[in-house]
């Protein structure tokens, strides 16, 4: 097993190293290289996604990346932006199909905004696809045009998606429904744009191979609406590369803990990077407060996905159900009369579980 660790930015370090303590304490065969990406990369090469971790993250069979970003990198140019160091490895790995769980652990019910009856026992799956959409369209730009006789500057982005991406993705998203409550609900907005009309048709088309998953649409609109009006009626929702980063973090927020979702982003032999959903969080970097869980649990998935390692992916979501039963909190999901612990202290408690 050869994993390219990319701590990152901001509190990405200190969560790293908690979830590559509990990949060690698994006593798995595994070689871990660790590379620059983000904004350190850019400090260090001038490259977000510099060349020496290239090599190492298309060398490896699965890339841990902890997080990417921060605010004294916010104005540099486009290229060099840490964010653009991420778009990077996702495109030259092809890593097509972004999965982000939403799940509500029974003893974080109250950490939501919504009322516990909405969200209690919420356990949906996103499948964002990940390496086309608007994100990577041409033509794209700002560029000075003339309109209505007088110069103006012009942003222009598009919006585009063959049938084979599309058809790629939807596959990915009914075989995991099939793993889970078969129902999948694809999300479009076909009432105004044709890519996503053929998304709709694509996705009407390829049911047909999946007979058993009970497929229905919706627009992204609605589907917005719907997240927190009702979110349990959904199981697994598929969607373009722009929906899913909004719906995601919409999603993300109903189980009011967004330090503890994981994410796998996969390409066609499910090599994958694997990755907390939520950011850098400069402003507690350093201070050792960060909740390492999303981590210790996006190794989980990766030994699930990349590995196949079904039971050890389990044990380790076993330890991080046991450590919240035993009453062990971070900041950002403290309540009082649980226990409030610190980054590392999480990660021990990880490790004592196991
Ligand atoms: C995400 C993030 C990224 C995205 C940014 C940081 C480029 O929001 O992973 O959802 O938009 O995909
Ligand atoms: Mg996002």
């Amino acid at each position: 097993m050869k994993i390219c660790v990319l701590p990152g930015d901001g509190i990405g370090p200190e969560i790293m190293a908690e979830a590559v303590r509990v990949l060690q304490a698994l006593d798995l065969d595994c070689e871990m290289a660790e590379g620059l990406l983000g904004g350190g990369a850019v400090d260090a090469t001038g490259d977000p996604y510099p060349e020496a971790t290239q090599r190492l993250a298309q060398d490896a069979d699965a890339v841990l990346l902890g997080a990417v970003g921060g605010p004294q990198w916010d104005n540099l140019p486009r290229e060099q932006r840490p964010e653009r160091g991420l778009l990077g490895i996702r495109k030259q790995l092809g890593l097509f199909a972004n999965l982000r769980p939403a799940v509500l652990y029974r003893e974080l019910a109250n950490a939501s905004t919504l009322k516990p009856e909405v969200v209690a026992g919420l356990d949906i799956l996103i499948v964002r696809e990940l390496t086309g959409d608007i994100y990577f369209g041409q033509p794209r730009g700002i560029e000075t045009r003339e309109l209505d006789g007088r110069q103006e500057r012009f942003g222009f982005n598009t919006m585009q998606y063959s049938e084979s991406e599309i058809r790629r993705i939807l596959r990915v998203a009914f075989a995991a429904a099939r793993r889970r409550n078969r129902k999948l609900c694809s999300v479009d907005k076909m009432n105004v744009l044709e890519t996503t009309q053929l998304w709709r048709d694509v996705a009407s088309e390829t049911a047909a191979e999946y007979p058993d998953v009970e497929l229905s649409h919706m627009l992204v609109d609605n589907a917005a609406m719907q997240l927190v009006r009702n979110p349990k009626q959904f199981d697994v929702i598929v969607t373009g590369n722009m929906f899913g980063d909004i719906l995601s973090d919409e999603a993300s927020m109903l189980t009011g803990s967004i330090g503890m979702l994981p994410s796998a982003s996969l390409d066609v032999d499910n090599k994958g990077l694997y990755e907390p959903c939520h950011g850098s969080a400069p402003d507690i970097a350093g201070q050792g407060v960060a909740n390492p869980l999303a981590t210790i649990l996006s190794v989980a998935m990766m030994l699930r996905y990349t590995f196949a390692r079904e039971d050890d992916a389990r044990r380790i979501e076993s330890a991080v159900k046991r450590v919240l039963a035993q009453g062990y909190r971070t900041a950002d999901i403290y309540e009082p009369g649980t226990q409030r612990v610190g980054t590392g202290a999480m990660g021990d408690a990880v490790l004592a579980a196991l």
